[in-house]
């Protein structure tokens, strides 16, 4: 199965794939944890993507897309694969339909008056990437699951985030009209339901399309 995971910044995306993959055993491909690698590592790619995330712009599409296109055609995707925060312009949505499949589309709603307060308040593992809130860590500093350390992520400031919003309702958003014509797109609201809840609306969906 190829699954597009479609959102806003802090809409639950990342949070929402980690649980995907642990129970369907799909890779979890999401282009913002290559590009903060590349960074971390120094690479071509990382250089020219950090100057295009820390003002919460989007990474030109056609780096974006060669990216892409590499990974989903390594071994461990030919059973399927789970897209996280790629596509999110419609240029990169046409691109990976002429090399793609994707059976899929989940699109995670919430209302946007949210994810101020989700993304400045959220924390990262360094090691597992897996995503927390500091509201609910109790002056925790290191992950539950796997005891790495907890970061929070440089574009995760006031002034980033708002132009990362500005940034999905220009260029990302029309997606969900672009999918929902293709007839492939499942709409989950997580606005005041906790991850978990929002997790058993996508395995019921997961479920029936498997059957
Ligand atoms: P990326 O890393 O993809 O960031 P993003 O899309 O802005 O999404 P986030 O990771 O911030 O949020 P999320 O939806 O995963 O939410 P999360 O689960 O963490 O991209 C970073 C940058 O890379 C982009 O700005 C761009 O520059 C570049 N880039 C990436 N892909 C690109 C592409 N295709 N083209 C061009 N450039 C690209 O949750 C957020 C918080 O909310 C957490 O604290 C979590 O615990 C909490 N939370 C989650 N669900 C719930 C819930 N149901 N209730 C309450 N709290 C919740």
């Amino acid at each position: 199965m190829n699954i597009i995971l479609l959102g806003a910044p802090g809409a639950g995306k990342g949070t929402q794939a980690t649980k995907i993959a642990d129970k369907y055993a799909l890779p979890h491909i999401s282009t913002g944890d290559i590009f903060r690698e590349n960074i971390k590592n120094q690479t071509e790619i990382g250089l020219l993507a950090k100057s295009f995330i820390d003002k919460g712009q989007l990474v030109p599409d056609e780096v974006t897309c060669k990216i892409v296109e590499e990974r989903i055609s390594r071994a461990d995707c030919k059973d399927g694969y789970m897209l996280d925060g790629f596509p999110r312009t419609i240029a990169q949505a046409e691109a990976l339909e002429k090399i793609t499949k994707i059976d899929l589309v989940i699109n995670i709603d919430v209302d946007f008056s949210l994810l101020m307060e989700r993304l400045c308040g959220r924390r990262v593992c360094k090691d597992c990437g897996e995503s927390y809130h500091v509201s609910r860590l109790n002056g925790t500093t290191t992950c539950a699951r796997c005891g790495g350390e907890l970061y929070q992520r440089k574009d995760d400031n006031p002034e980033t985030v708002q132009s990362r919003l500005d940034v999905y309702n220009a260029q990302t958003a029309p997606l969900i009209a672009y999918y929902t014509e293709k007839g492939n797109i499942f709409n989950v609201i997580s606005d005041t339901r906790p991850p978990e809840a929002v997790f058993e609306k996508i395995v019921e969906k997961l479920d029936t399309l498997r059957k």
